[in-house]
């Protein structure tokens, strides 16, 4: 099993650390639940940390843990600077904060720069201060507007919310009378910040400040793409996300270039700390180019890299995501990263599990309307984990992919909670599938995953098959997939040639991909329909699936291999 190193690793760490940085996703509220009450809380997390730090991973970003009515699963922030009740108090924070640090564990948190709670306080003061006119400055804070049409019934303009119908909502005034409309680009409990008032610029480094202080190593970003919105508000009419023209988004909200302008700012901010504090962004963009953008030299330091995770199990297409990422990350001196799912996506096991290539599997429906081959999607998985930690950069993992946890495909309406299920009139069933409380240990629910004698259930109910996916099942089982993230990722600490650096493509046959690292390391991944002959000596590390015994890599299957330079692979 994998053994840290314990303090040393965070004290004496390079300082561009995240170039190699493997990260784990927690998503607090379904991670582990130590008061009992059904939902994952800081002591529940407090308890798991040896878990993480024996896994191998580098550092955690934990999602929103603030002060929230919880209508986005906590994106819908009331006071940044206070914990949920539900998840704990601020001492437990700092002290999983200062426990983390001590075996060896990075700690980002989760900004949420795009929109408040309309619990926030600032929104219920630009309520309360009524139709004051656009120069109310408590109104300023956000993007409120008059509508139009006969009385100003109709929205403002024709956007929609990221979640279904408008991106509008019509206030009442505190005189009782249909007033203004607010833009809410999620959920209409998320009322969009206005990023061209200098209050709301100051407040967001102030709130970094305060959790730098307590010692967070940076902050992943929500919505890194969507802060900057087109003068005028205009209309989208038929335009198609996004509409690039030349090197320039003419998108009105989405990933435009006044954008970068906040992050040179944050760069600056984060710079001033001796152990400079680190950024990871959260941008849906149109293309790795794209992407490039934020993590110029004097913007965020790393990127989500969706163009990857989106990818289909094919090797063409993996390979020129890879390459597009490589050169646009390397033209700017950024290191990749590389993930294959989080708490918004299908989980990879379930995706991989259709068939692959006829278009982008992120959302549930796309994915339920292809038949599965659960096996296949779990095998694919695997290799999919070794491709990913052989890349050169950092990468993420979200929690339960290092126990193969399968998408909740068929969790029954009356328990959904993704706002997106509502607000498309029940078209989207959402993204609850993919954060069903981890199994830790036992025969059955709530495994292991809330303490014991909880007063309440999960607060996703766990499916029973999952009883062979608790971590308890997996530990020690060599053929299990959280052995298989353990020893890889003990061995990416242990090897020179993996982190931060290049690689070169082998020749290998149709379907499948080889790269070299150096020194002396080969990544063979076969996506193609037979084996793949492994090169003569080539003495494998690990293997996520066992090679055939005249020493061939089967179907779906990704090796690594210590190898003399230059030998090639063949069908
Ligand atoms: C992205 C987050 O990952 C997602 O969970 C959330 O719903 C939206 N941003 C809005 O904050």
């Amino acid at each position: 099993m994998a053994r840290r190193r314990g303090v040393a690793r965070v004290t004496e760490a390079p300082r561009r650390w995240w170039r190699s940085a493997v990260v784990y996703q927690v998503y607090i509220r379904s991670f582990a639940d130590g008061n009992g009450d059904g939902v994952g809380d800081i002591a529940g997390l407090r308890s798991r940390l040896p878990y993480l730090a024996e896994l191998g991973v580098d550092a955690l970003w934990i999602t929103p843990w603030y002060r929230s009515p919880m209508r986005d699963g906590g994106y819908d922030v009331a006071d940044f600077r206070a914990i949920d009740p539900s998840l704990g108090t601020l001492p437990e924070a700092q002290a999983v904060i200062s426990e983390a640090h001590e075996l060896g564990l990075r700690v980002l948190l989760d900004l949420v720069p795009n929109h408040v709670s309309d619990e926030h306080h600032w929104f219920r003061e630009a309520l309360a201060a009524g139709r004051a006119g656009p120069e109310s400055p408590a109104r300023a804070r956000f993007i409120f507007r008059d509508g139009r049409g006969p009385a100003g019934a109709e929205p403002p303009n024709d956007w929609r919310s990221n979640f279904g119908g408008s991106a509008w909502t019509r206030v009442t005034e505190p005189d009782g009378r249909p007033g203004q409309w607010y833009l809410h680009l999620f959920a209409p409990e998320q009322p969009d910040l206005d990023w061209t008032n200098p209050e709301v610029r100051e407040e967001f480094a102030a709130i970094m400040r305060f959790w730098f202080a307590l010692g967070v190593d940076g902050f992943r970003i929500d919505v890194a793409h969507g802060l900057a919105k087109a003068e005028g508000l205009p209309d989208i009419g038929g335009v198609v996300w996004p509409r690039v023209a030349g090197d320039r988004i003419e998108h009105p909200h989405w990933d435009r270039d006044e954008v970068h302008e906040i992050y040179r700012t944050w760069r600056t901010l984060a710079d001033e700390y001796n152990d400079p504090k680190v950024f990871v962004g959260e941008a849906w963009v149109h293309d790795p180019e794209r992407l490039a953008r934020y993590v110029r030299a004097d913007e965020l330091h790393a990127a989500f890299n969706f163009d990857f995770l989106l990818a289909p199990w094919q090797a063409e297409p993996m390979r020129s995501s890879i390459d597009a990422t490589l050169r646009t990350h390397r033209a700017v001196g950024a290191a990749p990263t590389w993930v294959l799912s989080n708490h918004d996506t299908v989980r990879e096991v379930s995706r991989y599990a259709r068939p692959q290539g006829a278009r982008p599997l992120l959302k549930l429906g796309d994915v339920l309307a292809l038949p599965a081959d659960r096996r296949r999607g779990l095998r694919r998985s695997r290799a999919a984990a070794l491709l990913m930690l052989a890349l050169p950069g950092g990468a993420y993992i979200y929690q339960g992919e290092e126990l193969g946890l399968p998408e909740v495909e068929d969790l029954p309406d009356d328990v959904l909670r993704d706002p997106g299920w509502e607000l498309s009139g029940h078209s989207e069933r959402g993204r609850d599938g993919c954060r069903v409380p981890i199994p830790w240990s036992g025969p059955a629910p709530p495994f292991g995953f809330s303490a014991p004698g909880a007063s309440a259930p999960p607060w996703l109910p766990q499916p029973a098959s999952w009883r062979e996916l608790t971590v308890a099942a997996e530990s020690g089982d060599e053929g299990s997939t959280l052995e298989l993230y353990r020893r890889a990722l003990a061995l990416r600490r242990e090897h020179p040639a993996l982190g931060d650096g290049e690689l070169s493509w082998l020749p290998a046959p149709a379907g499948a991909l080889a790269f070299a690292r150096e020194p002396g390391f080969t990544c063979v991944v076969n996506m193609s329909a037979g084996p793949v002959t492994l090169p003569p000596g080539a003495r494998v590390l690990i293997a996520s699936a066992p090679p055939t015994d005249d020493h061939r890599v089967p179907q779906d299957t990704a090796v690594w291999i210590t190898r003399a330079p230059r030998e090639e692979t063949s069908a």
